[in-house]
């Protein structure tokens, strides 16, 4: 089972900075889960929240904003100054950094609220720039958003996101021709993994905080858990 850091190294650093992604690798995270959103002149930016106000001194929405705009901010201010100032990173930032390590990310596309026109391609050129395309995971809440990659860049690992219990999830994800199932842990029952893995699609699931729950996932044979402590998930492990 692999361990990837949920918004960096989110449980001890300020999420989605770059900061956080560095202390990830630093605590052997396998991978980095991060959320990727549009600015008012189309640069894909890291961010979680459509809004700022949650994680960094500004308010409105990242979308109202410019990159120059938003760069001013201070996407670690809720840590009042103890982590110095973290700015959000561009996915471009993101990218160069990444390729100098073995890591690899899963790109969540922040397409639920408002759909980003032209997010997918805009990702899927930073990739090929920095030749990231056999490290990353591609996924969504929006699966309409997924397979619009997907027409793009067909050979891109895909996942498809759900907070929900499906009732039958690995048939769904079978249908959409996509390779990995990505829901909340809770909803994972042995049953469900079964359906799942009968269809032969991969299970990466969040957000999982706590030992019991990796033990848990590790039994069922989970692929891969997305969790905010990369350094507890990896001391589980090894144990
Ligand atoms: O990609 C897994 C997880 O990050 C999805 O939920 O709200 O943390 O982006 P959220
Ligand atoms: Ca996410």
């Amino acid at each position: 089972m692999l361990n990837f850091a949920h918004r960096g190294f989110s449980g001890k650093y300020p999420e989605n900075t770059m900061l956080a992604f560095r202390k990830a690798w630093e605590a052997g995270a396998d991978g980095i889960e991060l959320d990727v959103q549009l600015t008012k002149d189309g640069q894909v930016v890291i961010i979680h929240d459509e809004k700022l106000d949650r994680t960094t001194n500004g308010t409105g929405n990242v979308r109202d904003y410019t990159l120059a705009e938003l760069r001013k901010l201070d996407a670690s201010y809720i840590y009042a100054g103890q982590m110095g100032v973290n700015p959000i990173p561009t996915f471009e930032e993101y990218c160069a950094w990444v390729a100098g390590t073995d890591l690899v990310t899963n790109v969540e596309l922040k397409t639920g609220v408002y759909p980003y026109p032209d997010i997918e391609e805009k990702v899927w050129d930073l990739l090929q720039k920095y030749h990231l395309e056999n490290k990353v995971i591609i996924s969504s809440f929006n699966h309409f958003s997924v397979l619009r990659m997907k027409e793009l860049a067909p050979k891109l690992k895909y996942g498809l996101l759900e907070e929900s219990w499906l009732l039958n999830p690995g048939a769904y994800v079978a249908s959409a021709g996509v390779a990995c199932y990505h829901p909340y842990h809770g909803s994972l029952t042995p049953e469900t993994v079964a359906e799942v893995k009968s269809h032969n699609i991969e299970i990466n699931t969040f957000t999982v905080n706590d030992e019991e729950s990796v033990k848990r996932l590790r039994a069922l044979g989970i692929d891969i858990v997305i969790g905010n402590f990369p350094d507890m998930v990896k001391r589980v492990l090894a144990e």
